[in-house]
């Protein structure tokens, strides 16, 4: 029954190449006999960015990475919130960081891990490739964009007509896909006053004019790069950059799941069979958004369609700000991102998070609502099933479904696709068994598993 479907899924894209192999040839096992064992019946060599010594640039990138005296309380570095050894994820169960010139202010948002953003596409709106297959999305996306001009592709994309096209947001930095670079992104936190808060570009000049890496900025950019402060920011930024796309710390892809894609690895009985609900569309259906498949020239998985969902995730007390009843964070429509405030069908809508080390975080979601995959997952089955546990009620006592996004847009939350098309009363899409191995499964997805993969 499922099996075979799951087989169907479990062969590496670029299926003219797979096919012959599927076909049982003598001396070879069937895949289900191989899956059975926790063996992949179909490993790939996997491209991963190659290990090389960090350039110049990167290197600076490091150290501007690691300084807190870029900040304006000189007590908070970019590493304070991305900690290396939590996959530069939060160091803790917070929701959200505590920061600012004062080392009091709240953010407004969980810390994402920046491990495997290299491939992240920059923002659009373009067709829907991505639905339950590993498509090479970017690439499709790129030639939308490039046949309409990323600008038009967002302005024309927002009319009916494009919606019926099914054209979806895509791509982009940050949970609402407000920057499209990492060198743009960097300025983001460095200024933002509820995190580093560096109060103006000529403090931070003055600070890196008078660090110990002052000469790398003469010997890579000249004499005269004091003199100049918006090209200053604008080197540190990229420089900060290509730290992150260069240092494989931040893509290391050690994880036993990479080992099994190579067929190094064989996953135990828990970690297959949760690797099984996860790709089944009548089970988790996880893979549906967090694509688990090598692309078709064999680059890993990263877990994420790069694509924007509303799940109705529940409002967080602790985060200050929503002390505010008329605040809320919608994503994609504000109020962080600022171009697409009246683009109300993307109200609620977040990106998919790479889910590789997920289990290592103690915070999950846009808003840090849940602290435990136990409870993310929970959620995930029983939020439609049992919603009352999870929501507040209001003055006449009815539940209210999906509250941190008003009333008027919830209807933009996801009811369609498996798990989240369930009613009360109905199965729910995993049982407690299936919950559990799911969760063996992605813990596979931590890195460390081997020193090396490759
Ligand atoms: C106070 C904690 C804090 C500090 C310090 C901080 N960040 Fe972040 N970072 C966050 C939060 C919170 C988000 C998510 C914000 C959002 O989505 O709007 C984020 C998002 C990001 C992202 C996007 C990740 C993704 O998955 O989209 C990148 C890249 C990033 N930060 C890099 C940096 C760099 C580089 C620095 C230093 C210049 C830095 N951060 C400093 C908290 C912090
Ligand atoms: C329809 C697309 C979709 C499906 C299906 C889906 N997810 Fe997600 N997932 C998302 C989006 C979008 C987010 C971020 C939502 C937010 O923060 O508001 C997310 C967030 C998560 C997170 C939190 C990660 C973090 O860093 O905070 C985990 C864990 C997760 N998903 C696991 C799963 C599992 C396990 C399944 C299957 C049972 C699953 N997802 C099915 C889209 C999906």
């Amino acid at each position: 029954m499922a099996l075979a479907l799951v087989i169907g899924t479990l062969a590496p894209m670029g299926n003219a190449a797979a096919a012959p192999q599927s076909v049982e040839t003598p001396g070879r096992q069937p895949d289900s006999v191989l899956l059975a064992q926790g063996i992949n019946p179909h490993p790939v060599k996997l491209i991963i960015p190659p290990a090389r010594p960090l350039s110049a640039m990167a290197l600076l990138g490091q150290k501007l990475f690691h300084d807190p005296r870029l900040s304006g309380s000189g007590q908070m570095s970019c590493a304070f919130c991305h900690d290396a050894a939590h996959a530069y994820g939060p160091p803790s169960a917070v929701s959200v960081i505590i920061g600012g010139l004062d080392m009091h202010t709240a953010g407004f948002r969980a810390v994402p891990s920046l491990r495997y953003l290299y491939r992240q596409p920059a923002f659009s709106i373009g067709p829907d490739t991505a639905s339950g297959d590993n498509d090479a999305a970017p690439n499709l996306q790129h030639q939308a964009q490039q046949a309409l001009g990323h600008d038009k592709v967002l302005k024309s994309a927002l009319t009916p007509q494009a919606a019926a096209a099914n054209l979806v947001p895509q791509g982009g930095i940050f949970w609402d896909g407000r920057a499209d670079t990492l060198q743009q992104q960097a300025s983001g936190p460095l200024f933002n006053p509820a995190e580093m808060a560096a109060t103006s570009t000529n403090a931070v000049l003055d600070v890196i004019k008078r660090a110990e890496y002052a000469d790398d900025f003469r010997a890579l950019f000249g004499p005269n790069i004091f003199q100049e402060s918006r090209l200053l920011m604008a080197e540190a930024m990229f420089a900060i950059g290509r730290y992150q796309i260069e240092d494989p710390s931040f893509h290391p892809f050690t994880s036993k799941f990479d080992a099994w894609l190579e067929g190094k690895a064989r996953l135990n009985a828990d970690e297959m069979r949760g690797y099984l609900a996860f790709n089944d569309p009548a089970k988790g259906n996880c893979a549906a958004c967090h694509l688990d498949k090598p692309t078709p020239d064999n680059l890993p998985p990263l877990f994420t369609d790069f694509q924007y969902e509303a799940l109705g995730v529940p409002r967080n007390a602790s985060i200050p700000a929503n002390r505010d009843p008329n605040y809320y964070d919608l994503g994609i429509c504000g109020p962080y991102r600022k171009d697409m405030h009246d683009q109300v069908q993307y109200c609620g809508m977040f990106l998919t998070p790479s889910l590789r080390n997920t289990a290592t975080r103690k915070v999950y979601f846009h808003n840090g609502a849940f602290h435990s995959l136990a409870e993310v997952l929970d959620w995930y089955v029983n939020r439609d099933l049992e919603p009352e546990r999870f929501y507040p009620k209001d003055a006449s006592g009815n539940v209210v479904k999906y509250d941190d996004i008003p009333a008027q847009y919830r209807h933009n939350v996801d009811t369609t696709d498996a798990p989240f098309n369930r009613h009360p009363g109905d199965q729910p899409a995993l049982n407690k068994q299936d919950i559990q191995d799911v969760i063996a499964f992605l813990h596979t997805l931590d890195d460390g598993y081997s020193s090396k993969s490759h």
